[in-house]
Order: structure tokens, then sequence, then C-alpha cells
């Protein structure tokens, strides 16, 4: 059996002592298998960003992970001490953000970050983790890997600094990477060079992809899965083909909206009327029900009947065969 890299199970994410409060995230369910790359989709506000950060064990200060469970190669991340959560951020998941100066350290040269990332998590000398930073620049793409190791943050351009994020994401050879939003601060040619340097890493050394984007293009070109959020829920979970083809999440079909199949153009989600609701101010039943062309009464009282593990959907509608979206092929 293919054991997965990440496991996230019945994910529930609140408010610390706020009870009352009704959760942000809730009922998120996905896997990510080794070399499989999985996409994170949703609206902004949906919640992957604190599902990412959730995972990672990086939550921000008085939310907390109220039940559930995330696994993270065969660790149980909820229950990891301080200790072991900083050792698997390094050696088991490596993570790259939007914005690569805000997690790049100014004061220190590209190389010795990159190396220090090896001598904290594997122990390796000063020596022999500076010849492993010039390696590893060199496998991202960076011309003169040995001068630039020397050079600091700034002195490169953002689609670089990119690539030393990756580099030091890399750098301990880890089973899993999480990338939220990895190329949208980069221009349209930097971003493609990016996102090939990705796939080549996911094939080369059999890394897992966890991609948080709102690029349908990405999503199509270099996915296998897709998870769709809405309002904090997975609202649709099924393979990038069946999910394009026949999306059956009245959410998902109004996402995917104008996505041109043939050629698969570079698209970003299309604008779905109305706004996603915050956590506060939640509609009774399904959340979707407000902004949903196909709601009828029922789903003022909801009970997100689900259907199949393969193809899965959170909707009455859809789970009691009672709606089939057209097929988009
Ligand atoms: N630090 C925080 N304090 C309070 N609420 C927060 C905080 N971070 C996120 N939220 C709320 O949690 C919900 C989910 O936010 P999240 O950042 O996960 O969304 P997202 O799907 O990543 O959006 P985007 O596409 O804009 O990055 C939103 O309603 C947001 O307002
Ligand atoms: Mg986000």
């Amino acid at each position: 059996m293919n054991t997965p890299v990440l496991s996230v199970r019945d994910l529930v994410i609140d408010f610390e002592g706020r009870p009352a409060q009704p959760a942000l995230v809730q009922g998120v369910n996905f896997d990510v298998l080794p070399g499989q790359s999985v996409a994170l989709i949703g609206e902004s506000g949906c919640g992957k960003t604190l599902t990412s950060l959730a995972i990672l064990g990086l939550l921000p200060p008085r939310m907390r992970v109220a039940s559930g469970s995330i696994v993270l190669g065969g660790v149980d991340v909820l229950r990891a001490s301080e200790r072991k959560l900083r050792d698997l951020r390094g050696r088991t998941i490596g993570a790259i953000f939007q914005e690569p100066m805000s997690s790049l350290n100014p004061t220190m040269t590209v190389g010795d970050q990159i190396g220090e990332s090896r001598r904290l998590h594997l122990g390796e000398s000063r020596r022999s983790a500076r010849v492993k930073a010039v390696e590893l620049l060199d496998r991202v793409g960076i011309p003169n890997a040995g001068e630039r190791a020397r050079a600091y943050p700034h002195e490169l351009s953002g689609g670089m600094q990119q690539r030393v994020m990756i580099a030091a994401a890399i750098a301990c050879d880890p089973a899993i990477v999480l990338a939220d939003e990895p190329t949208t601060a980069l221009d349209a040619t930097v971003q493609a060079d990016i996102l090939q340097l990705l796939e080549d890493l996911r094939k080369d050394l059999g890394l897992g992809i966890l991609f948080v984007t709102h690029d349908l293009g990405v999503v199509a070109d270099f996915c296998e899965q897709v998870v769709v959020m809405y309002a904090g829920h997975v609202v649709e979970r099924a393979g990038t083909d069946a999910l394009f083809g026949t999306p059956r999440h009245p959410y998902t079909e109004a996402l995917l909206g104008a996505v041109p199949q043939a050629g698969r153009a570079r698209t970003m989600l299309s604008v779905v009327p109305g706004r996603v609701p915050p956590s506060g101010s939640l509609p009774e039943g399904c959340r979707f029900r407000p902004r949903c062309g196909y709601a009828l009464e029922p789903c003022r009282h909801a009970q997100h009947g689900n259907t199949s593990d393969v193809h899965f959907t959170f909707c009455d509608r859809v789970a009691d065969g009672d709606l089939v979206l057209g097929s988009k092929s």
C-alpha cells in the first residue's frame, strides 16, 4: 500500500477559549501520497492557509486545532513536542511561501542559510553543509552557484530568491513540500520556470507537493488531485481530470466557470458573485446556499450528505442524486 506522506482527517480549527464561535476550518480531509501533487483551491478566506499552518504546527496565537488528526511522515503532528515539530519542519516537510523575502534571513548569505538547515537537522559539518548548499543552488537552477552562495538575499532577483527558498525547503530531503501561492509575486515567465522546477523535483525526488493556489492552469498542468475549500470546509475532492471534466459541487462549477478546456490556458479562478461569509456570520444549512444557483428550500437545513471518497462532494442535493451538474468535457 502507498502510505500517504500527509494525511489530514476531520480537521477543526477554532479560536482557543471561545467555544461559542464557529470553527474557522472544519471537515477537512485529504491525503498526499509520495510523489503526488495535490492542489488546495478556493476563494480568499476559505481556510487554505490556516489548514497549511496547522499542518506545519504553526497556527497563529489563540488559534488551535480543536479536533481531527494530521499525520506527517507517520508522525502525529498534533501530539508532537515543539522540538519534534521543528525536526518535522526541516526533515519531513519543506515550506515555500509567496514572499521569499519574508522567509529568508536578510543578514545571512543564501549559502549559509541553506547549509544551516542541514547542520541543524542532519548534524552535518560546516564544510560539508557549504558544499551541499552549492549543489542545491545549482540543482534549483541558480547560475554560478558557488559564487551566488555568498550573496545576501537582497542581492538576488525575486525569481532567484524563490529558487533559494526552494533549495532551502528541499535541503534535508523532505518527503513533501507545502507551497502556498509560491509564484503569485513573480512575473509570468519566472512563474512558469519555478513551476517547472517544482515539477522536476517532484519527479526526480519523489516529492509530495501540496499546492495552495488560485491558478487553475497550475492545477490542470501540475496537480493530480484537487481539494476545493469553501468557507472552511472541503466541498469537493477528486482527481484533476474528474474535477475539471465533471465537477459535482455547485461551488466548483462556479469557480471553474470560464476555464477553457482545450489548451487549458492559465486562468485564475472565476469570480463567483457574492462573497465568502466570514466564520462569524455563516448562513444556516449549506454555507454556499446564498450564492448557489441550485439551492432549494431544504438546503437551509442541509446535513451535507457525503458522496464517494474517490470523488467526494459536500452537497445534500448531489448526495441524494437529485442534482447532477452538466458535463463540461
Ligand atoms: N490571524 C488571524 N486572526 C483571525 N482570523 C484569521 C487569521 N488568519 C486567518 N483568519 C480568518 O480565517 C479564515 C481563513 O483564512 P485563510 O488565511 O486560511 O484563508 P485563505 O484561504 O488562505 O485565503 P487567501 O486565498 O486569501 O490566502 C478567514 O476568514 C480569515 O479572516
Ligand atoms: Mg492564504
